[in-house]
Protein backbone atom coordinates (compact mmCIF):
# COMPACT_ATOMS: atom_id res chain seq x y z
CA UNK A 1 0.00 0.00 0.00
CA UNK A 2 2.92 2.49 0.77
CA UNK A 3 4.61 1.98 -2.30
CA UNK A 4 1.18 2.41 -4.60
CA UNK A 5 0.90 5.49 -2.23
CA UNK A 6 4.24 6.54 -3.25
CA UNK A 7 3.60 6.02 -6.84
CA UNK A 8 0.59 7.93 -6.53
CA UNK A 9 2.34 11.16 -4.62
CA UNK A 10 5.31 10.67 -7.22
CA UNK A 11 7.82 10.50 -4.43
CA UNK A 12 11.31 8.81 -5.27
CA UNK A 13 11.06 6.80 -2.16
CA UNK A 14 10.62 2.72 -1.31
CA UNK A 15 8.89 1.24 1.42
CA UNK A 16 10.93 -2.14 1.98
CA UNK A 17 10.64 -4.90 4.85
CA UNK A 18 13.07 -6.15 6.93
CA UNK A 19 13.47 -8.73 9.73
CA UNK A 20 14.78 -7.87 12.78
CA UNK A 21 15.30 -9.65 15.49
CA UNK A 22 14.29 -8.03 19.03
CA UNK A 23 17.79 -7.30 20.22
CA UNK A 24 19.22 -5.88 17.14
CA UNK A 25 16.36 -3.55 17.02
CA UNK A 26 18.45 -0.26 18.46
CA UNK A 27 21.43 -1.16 15.84
CA UNK A 28 18.79 -1.44 12.81
CA UNK A 29 17.57 1.98 14.08
CA UNK A 30 20.64 3.49 14.31
CA UNK A 31 21.80 1.98 10.72
CA UNK A 32 18.39 3.34 9.36
CA UNK A 33 19.64 6.71 10.51
CA UNK A 34 23.43 6.72 9.04
CA UNK A 35 21.60 5.58 5.48
CA UNK A 36 19.34 8.70 5.86
CA UNK A 37 16.12 6.82 5.94
CA UNK A 38 13.12 8.89 5.80
CA UNK A 39 11.22 6.84 8.41
CA UNK A 40 10.49 3.44 9.55
CA UNK A 41 7.42 1.61 11.05
CA UNK A 42 7.72 -1.24 13.30
CA UNK A 43 5.40 -4.17 14.59
CA UNK A 44 5.39 -7.02 17.04
CA UNK A 45 7.30 -7.46 19.26
CA UNK A 46 9.30 -3.94 18.34
CA UNK A 47 6.79 -1.29 19.42
CA UNK A 48 7.38 -1.34 23.48
CA UNK A 49 11.38 -2.22 22.78
CA UNK A 50 11.64 0.80 20.53
CA UNK A 51 10.06 3.25 23.24
CA UNK A 52 13.75 4.39 25.27
CA UNK A 53 15.75 3.67 21.51
CA UNK A 54 13.89 6.82 20.18
CA UNK A 55 15.40 10.46 20.72
CA UNK A 56 11.88 12.08 20.89
CA UNK A 57 8.49 10.81 21.72
CA UNK A 58 5.36 12.15 20.17
CA UNK A 59 2.33 12.36 22.51
CA UNK A 60 0.99 9.57 20.16
CA UNK A 61 3.68 7.14 21.36
CA UNK A 62 4.40 8.33 25.32
CA UNK A 63 0.55 8.18 25.79
CA UNK A 64 0.31 4.26 24.25
CA UNK A 65 3.59 3.49 25.73
CA UNK A 66 4.07 2.12 22.03
CA UNK A 67 5.97 3.32 19.09
CA UNK A 68 4.56 2.09 15.52
CA UNK A 69 6.40 4.67 13.34
CA UNK A 70 9.65 6.07 12.89
CA UNK A 71 10.54 10.10 11.47
CA UNK A 72 14.02 10.83 10.81
CA UNK A 73 14.70 14.81 11.47
CA UNK A 74 17.02 17.30 10.83
CA UNK A 75 17.26 20.80 11.81
CA UNK A 76 16.36 23.18 9.53
CA UNK A 77 18.78 26.75 9.26
CA UNK A 78 15.68 27.81 11.76
CA UNK A 79 16.60 25.29 14.39
CA UNK A 80 13.71 23.66 14.17
CA UNK A 81 13.46 19.87 13.84
CA UNK A 82 12.18 18.82 10.95
CA UNK A 83 11.25 15.55 8.52
CA UNK A 84 13.98 13.95 6.27
CA UNK A 85 11.45 13.57 3.55
CA UNK A 86 11.64 17.42 3.34
CA UNK A 87 15.33 18.04 2.68
CA UNK A 88 16.13 18.75 -1.08
CA UNK A 89 19.58 17.76 0.18
CA UNK A 90 20.49 15.17 2.20
CA UNK A 91 22.32 17.06 5.28
CA UNK A 92 25.08 16.28 6.99
CA UNK A 93 23.90 17.76 10.00
CA UNK A 94 22.91 15.74 13.86
CA UNK A 95 19.56 13.38 12.53
CA UNK A 96 17.16 12.40 15.28
CA UNK A 97 14.67 9.97 15.26
CA UNK A 98 11.24 10.86 16.47
CA UNK A 99 8.92 8.12 17.49
CA UNK A 100 4.96 8.16 16.99
CA UNK A 101 1.93 6.09 17.14
CA UNK A 102 -0.47 5.62 14.85
CA UNK A 103 -2.19 2.79 15.37
CA UNK A 104 -4.66 3.81 18.18
CA UNK A 105 -6.04 6.67 16.28
CA UNK A 106 -6.25 4.03 13.45
CA UNK A 107 -9.05 2.12 15.65
CA UNK A 108 -11.35 5.28 16.30
CA UNK A 109 -11.33 5.64 12.61
CA UNK A 110 -12.34 2.24 11.71
CA UNK A 111 -15.46 2.24 14.02
CA UNK A 112 -16.07 5.91 12.96
CA UNK A 113 -15.34 5.02 9.19
CA UNK A 114 -16.34 1.59 8.70
CA UNK A 115 -18.82 0.67 11.32
CA UNK A 116 -20.67 4.12 11.36
CA UNK A 117 -19.87 4.80 15.24
CA UNK A 118 -19.65 8.62 14.80
CA UNK A 119 -18.77 9.07 18.62
CA UNK A 120 -17.89 6.60 21.18
CA UNK A 121 -18.91 8.45 23.97
CA UNK A 122 -21.89 6.96 26.13
CA UNK A 123 -20.81 3.42 25.12
CA UNK A 124 -20.49 0.33 26.13
CA UNK A 125 -18.25 -2.06 24.82
CA UNK A 126 -16.29 -5.37 25.29
CA UNK A 127 -12.75 -5.93 24.64
CA UNK A 128 -11.78 -9.64 23.87
CA UNK A 129 -7.89 -9.84 24.83
CA UNK A 130 -5.45 -7.94 27.02
CA UNK A 131 -1.92 -8.16 25.29
CA UNK A 132 -0.63 -4.92 23.29
CA UNK A 133 -3.41 -4.84 21.02
CA UNK A 134 -6.00 -4.86 23.35
CA UNK A 135 -4.21 -2.43 25.47
CA UNK A 136 -4.01 -0.15 22.78
CA UNK A 137 -7.75 -0.39 21.76
CA UNK A 138 -8.97 -0.07 25.85
CA UNK A 139 -6.68 2.90 26.60
CA UNK A 140 -8.03 4.76 23.13
CA UNK A 141 -12.10 3.70 23.32
CA UNK A 142 -11.42 4.96 27.32
CA UNK A 143 -10.13 8.19 25.98
CA UNK A 144 -13.14 8.88 23.68
CA UNK A 145 -15.37 8.59 26.64
CA UNK A 146 -16.51 5.17 26.67
CA UNK A 147 -18.99 4.77 29.66
CA UNK A 148 -18.61 0.60 30.33
CA UNK A 149 -16.10 -1.27 29.21
CA UNK A 150 -16.06 -5.21 30.28
CA UNK A 151 -12.37 -6.96 29.63
CA UNK A 152 -12.46 -10.82 28.93
CA UNK A 153 -9.31 -12.31 28.43
CA UNK A 154 -8.26 -16.38 28.16
CA UNK A 155 -5.81 -15.48 31.13
CA UNK A 156 -8.07 -13.50 33.49
CA UNK A 157 -4.71 -12.16 35.44
CA UNK A 158 -4.05 -10.10 32.53
CA UNK A 159 -7.38 -9.07 32.15
CA UNK A 160 -6.95 -8.06 35.76
CA UNK A 161 -3.90 -6.81 35.27
CA UNK A 162 -5.13 -4.12 32.43
CA UNK A 163 -8.10 -3.36 33.81
CA UNK A 164 -6.46 -1.81 36.81
CA UNK A 165 -4.12 0.56 34.51
CA UNK A 166 -7.08 1.65 32.83
CA UNK A 167 -9.40 2.59 35.69
CA UNK A 168 -6.44 3.90 37.43
CA UNK A 169 -5.87 6.34 34.08
CA UNK A 170 -9.65 6.72 33.52
CA UNK A 171 -11.27 6.67 37.38
CA UNK A 172 -14.63 7.91 36.00
CA UNK A 173 -14.96 4.83 33.35
CA UNK A 174 -17.07 1.72 34.31
CA UNK A 175 -14.97 -1.32 33.72
CA UNK A 176 -16.20 -4.67 34.88
CA UNK A 177 -14.41 -8.05 34.10
CA UNK A 178 -16.27 -10.30 32.43
CA UNK A 179 -18.69 -10.77 30.04
CA UNK A 180 -22.19 -8.33 29.90
CA UNK A 181 -25.67 -10.08 31.31
CA UNK A 182 -27.30 -7.85 28.85
CA UNK A 183 -26.39 -6.35 25.10
CA UNK A 184 -23.39 -3.94 24.32
CA UNK A 185 -22.52 -1.18 21.17
CA UNK A 186 -19.51 -3.00 20.26
CA UNK A 187 -17.29 -6.04 21.09
CA UNK A 188 -13.67 -5.87 19.92
CA UNK A 189 -11.43 -9.25 19.10
CA UNK A 190 -8.16 -8.35 20.06
CA UNK A 191 -7.07 -11.73 20.32
CA UNK A 192 -5.14 -13.40 18.26
CA UNK A 193 -7.73 -16.50 18.37
CA UNK A 194 -9.10 -16.83 14.66
CA UNK A 195 -6.01 -16.47 12.63
CA UNK A 196 -5.41 -20.04 12.64
CA UNK A 197 -8.35 -22.18 10.79
CA UNK A 198 -8.79 -24.52 13.65
CA UNK A 199 -8.54 -21.62 16.46
CA UNK A 200 -11.51 -21.52 18.93
CA UNK A 201 -13.81 -18.79 19.17
CA UNK A 202 -12.50 -15.91 21.22
CA UNK A 203 -15.39 -15.81 23.52
CA UNK A 204 -17.14 -18.64 25.65
CA UNK A 205 -20.66 -18.40 23.19
CA UNK A 206 -21.96 -20.60 26.31
CA UNK A 207 -22.56 -17.03 28.20
CA UNK A 208 -22.43 -14.62 25.54
CA UNK A 209 -23.66 -14.39 22.13
CA UNK A 210 -23.29 -11.72 19.44
CA UNK A 211 -26.86 -11.10 18.89
CA UNK A 212 -25.63 -9.51 22.14
CA UNK A 213 -23.82 -6.87 19.97
CA UNK A 214 -25.01 -3.84 18.24
CA UNK A 215 -21.90 -4.43 16.46
CA UNK A 216 -18.46 -6.26 15.93
CA UNK A 217 -14.69 -5.39 15.08
CA UNK A 218 -12.31 -7.86 14.44
CA UNK A 219 -8.66 -6.73 14.38
CA UNK A 220 -7.90 -9.84 12.33
CA UNK A 221 -7.80 -9.47 8.83
CA UNK A 222 -6.29 -12.48 7.27
CA UNK A 223 -8.51 -14.81 6.86
CA UNK A 224 -10.78 -11.48 5.62
CA UNK A 225 -14.05 -13.31 7.74
CA UNK A 226 -12.64 -15.18 10.89
CA UNK A 227 -15.23 -17.94 12.40
CA UNK A 228 -16.22 -15.02 14.69
CA UNK A 229 -17.05 -12.56 12.02
CA UNK A 230 -19.02 -15.20 10.12
CA UNK A 231 -21.41 -15.73 13.37
CA UNK A 232 -21.44 -11.88 13.39
CA UNK A 233 -22.95 -12.00 9.85
CA UNK A 234 -25.22 -14.57 11.21
CA UNK A 235 -26.58 -12.55 14.12
CA UNK A 236 -26.76 -9.62 11.09
CA UNK A 237 -24.30 -7.28 13.27
CA UNK A 238 -22.66 -4.66 11.55
CA UNK A 239 -19.39 -5.83 11.40
CA UNK A 240 -16.07 -4.75 9.98
CA UNK A 241 -11.91 -6.90 9.99
CA UNK A 242 -9.02 -5.22 10.28
CA UNK A 243 -8.21 -4.54 7.17
CA UNK A 244 -9.28 -0.99 7.66
CA UNK A 245 -7.33 -0.37 10.90
CA UNK A 246 -4.14 -1.48 9.09
CA UNK A 247 -4.80 0.76 6.02
CA UNK A 248 -5.37 3.73 8.35
CA UNK A 249 -2.21 3.27 10.56
CA UNK A 250 -0.25 3.31 7.08
CA UNK A 251 -1.94 6.25 5.89
CA UNK A 252 -0.75 8.43 8.76
CA UNK A 253 2.66 6.99 9.02
CA UNK A 254 2.84 8.22 4.82
CA UNK A 255 1.49 11.40 6.33
CA UNK A 256 3.82 11.74 9.32
CA UNK A 257 6.53 10.76 6.67
CA UNK A 258 5.67 13.31 3.60
CA UNK A 259 3.46 16.25 5.08
CA UNK A 260 1.16 14.72 1.71
CA UNK A 261 -2.51 13.39 2.53
CA UNK A 262 -2.13 9.68 1.70
CA UNK A 263 -3.87 8.69 -1.16
CA UNK A 264 -6.40 6.42 0.63
CA UNK A 265 -8.25 4.69 -2.27
CA UNK A 266 -5.15 3.50 -3.74
CA UNK A 267 -3.43 2.15 -0.66
CA UNK A 268 -6.85 0.47 0.39
CA UNK A 269 -6.87 -1.19 -3.45
CA UNK A 270 -3.16 -2.28 -2.79
CA UNK A 271 -3.84 -3.60 0.14
CA UNK A 272 -6.91 -5.59 -0.88
CA UNK A 273 -4.90 -6.88 -3.92
CA UNK A 274 -1.87 -7.83 -1.41
CA UNK A 275 -3.93 -9.60 0.98
CA UNK A 276 -6.79 -11.01 -0.52
CA UNK A 277 -5.40 -11.88 -4.48
P1 LIG B 1 -0.96 -8.48 20.62
O1 LIG B 1 0.20 -7.54 20.81
O2 LIG B 1 -1.31 -8.73 19.18
O3 LIG B 1 -2.14 -8.10 21.42
P2 LIG B 1 -0.25 -10.46 22.58
O4 LIG B 1 0.20 -9.40 23.50
O5 LIG B 1 0.58 -11.71 22.43
O6 LIG B 1 -0.43 -9.92 21.10
O7 LIG B 1 -1.75 -10.87 22.99
C1 LIG B 1 -2.44 -11.92 22.39
C2 LIG B 1 -3.84 -11.97 22.99
O8 LIG B 1 -4.59 -13.00 22.33
C3 LIG B 1 -3.85 -12.34 24.46
O9 LIG B 1 -4.94 -11.68 25.08
C4 LIG B 1 -4.05 -13.85 24.41
O10 LIG B 1 -4.62 -14.41 25.58
P3 LIG B 1 -3.66 -14.88 26.81
O11 LIG B 1 -3.37 -13.63 27.58
O12 LIG B 1 -4.49 -15.84 27.55
O13 LIG B 1 -2.43 -15.46 26.18
C5 LIG B 1 -5.05 -13.93 23.30
N1 LIG B 1 -5.12 -15.26 22.70
C6 LIG B 1 -4.19 -15.86 21.94
N2 LIG B 1 -4.63 -17.06 21.52
C7 LIG B 1 -5.87 -17.24 22.04
C8 LIG B 1 -6.84 -18.28 21.98
N3 LIG B 1 -6.61 -19.39 21.30
N4 LIG B 1 -8.01 -18.08 22.63
C9 LIG B 1 -8.25 -16.95 23.30
N5 LIG B 1 -7.37 -15.93 23.41
C10 LIG B 1 -6.20 -16.07 22.79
Amino acid sequence: MHNAALATLGLDWRYAAFDVLPESLKAAIEGARAMRFIGLNLTVPHKLLAVPLVDALDESARRWGAVNTIRFEARKASGDWRPLGEFTEVPETEIRAHGFNTDADAIVRTLREDLGFDALAGRSVLILGAGGAARAAALRLAAEGTATLYLVNRTPAKAVELGAEIQRLFPGLKLQLGYPEGKVDLVVNATSAGLGSDDPLPFDATVFGLSQAGAVFDMIYQPAETEFLRQARQAKCRATNGLGMLLYQGAAALELWSGRKAPLGMMRAALMKHVYG
